[in-house]
């Protein structure tokens, strides 16, 4: 590979605003700065692609989460892939793959303890490295522990990590396979391509019995995007001995309300006589589990048997539109930015 020219300057992404209700431009800056020089210890890379994600919208709030928010007048951060361009300590060689924390910007300066190589990596493109399947495979497969002819209702079924669990259920023996989205456009592209039996539609009746239609036996498990009404439901109609994956509040988070929370009521007599097992799931409480999915993916890619659904913007410039595209569901599977 050709060595990359460093420019003078690059652009980032800054958190003009703290965001409260919909996303507006408003709460972003584009700012040009000069392009970091690298420390002992770090990395100088030029991004190429990164992705957006629902927790994103919360970092721009200011509430309390498992990772740090973002800081008003500050790049913000997320995983990206791109190419190393110098390597001061020697530990990474120019023009090798990785993938980091930083993207948002068009180069970054990354301490070499939080660079990880991708260059022989089994995955076919750079894109997938930035899919949310691992944490589908890891709440199907080690939280809920799916097995052979299992129910299995997935929340936010269109989402980057739903968009995944339905071929993923499937992959692990489900016998059916009920997912929710928020318009009849993106369900059936769900039943078509994604894995998914039949589908529910936020917003077209009450949850409830929509789930007791697509699901008329009960469900074995859950994986839980979105919290609130859903997760209500999906107890409703529980068999015995249900695994419930909680995984994140969609709900809360976009719904723009009451901020990363998605308040619900739980009725305890269901979860006592049904004996149902509900279990938050977080991607950072499995560090091998990456490395056990990215091997899964690379064969189901290869030999066709899953796909990577994703949108693609192009240009830095439209990584907060990219956000707020998400935020509005526009798009089914993972959002991601090519810079
Ligand atoms: N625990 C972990 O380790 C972990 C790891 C990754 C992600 N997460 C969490 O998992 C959840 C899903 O992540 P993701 O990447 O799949 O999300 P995502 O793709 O960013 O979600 C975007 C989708 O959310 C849906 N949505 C919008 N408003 C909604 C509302 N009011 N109620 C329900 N759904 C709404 C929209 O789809 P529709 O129009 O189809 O509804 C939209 O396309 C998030 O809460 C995320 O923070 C957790």
């Amino acid at each position: 590979m050709p060595p990359t020219l460093v420019p003078a300057v690059h652009r980032e992404v800054r958190l003009a605003d703290q965001a409260e209700g919909e996303l507006a431009a408003r709460h972003f800056e584009i700012a040009e700065v000069p392009v970091p020089e690298p420390r002992t210890g770090q990395v100088l890379v030029r991004n190429r692609i990164m992705a957006v994600t629902a927790a994103m919208r919360s970092q721009m709030t200011g509430i309390r989460l498992p990772m740090a928010s973002f800081v008003r007048g500050e790049a913000l951060w997320g995983s990206a892939v791109g190419e190393v361009v110098t390597a001061p300590g020697g530990g990474f060689t120019p023009g090798e793959l990785v993938q980091h924390p930083c993207g948002w910007r068009e180069f970054a300066a990354v301490e070499e303890s939080r660079v990880r190589r991708l260059d022989g990596d089994p995955l076919p493109t750079a894109a997938a490295h930035l899919s949310q399947g691992a944490t589908a495979w890891g709440a199907l497969r080690r939280a809920a522990g799916v097995r052979p002819g299992d129910t299995v209702f997935i929340s936010g079924a269109a989402g980057g990590v739903g968009s995944m669990a339905g071929q993923l259920a499937r992959r692990l023996g489900a016998g059916r396979v009920v997912g929710s989205t928020g318009s009849e456009r993106k369900a059936a592209r769900l039943r078509a391509e994604l894995g998914y039996d039949d589908t529910i539609v936020r917003g077209a009746g009450p949850i409830e019995q929509q789930l007791r239609r697509a699901a008329p036996d009960g469900i074995d498990v859950l994986l839980d995007t979105v919290g609130g009404e859903q997760l209500t439901a999906a107890l409703a109609v529980a068999r015995p001995d249900a695994r419930f994956a909680l995984v994140g509040a969609l709900s809360g988070q976009l719904g723009g309300e009451r901020g990363a929370i998605a308040p619900v009521e739980l009725d305890p007599g269901l979860i006592i006589t049904r004996r149902v097992a509900l279990r938050g799931f977080g991607l950072y409480a499995h560090p091998d589990l990456p490395q056990e999915w990215t091997r899964e993916f690379g064969e189901g890619l290869r030999d066709g048997t899953l796909v990577f659904p994703h949108a693609l913007l192009k240009g830095i410039e439209q990584a907060p539109q990219a956000l707020r595209e998400l935020t509005q569901g526009r798009h089914i599977g993972a959002v991601l930015v090519e810079l």
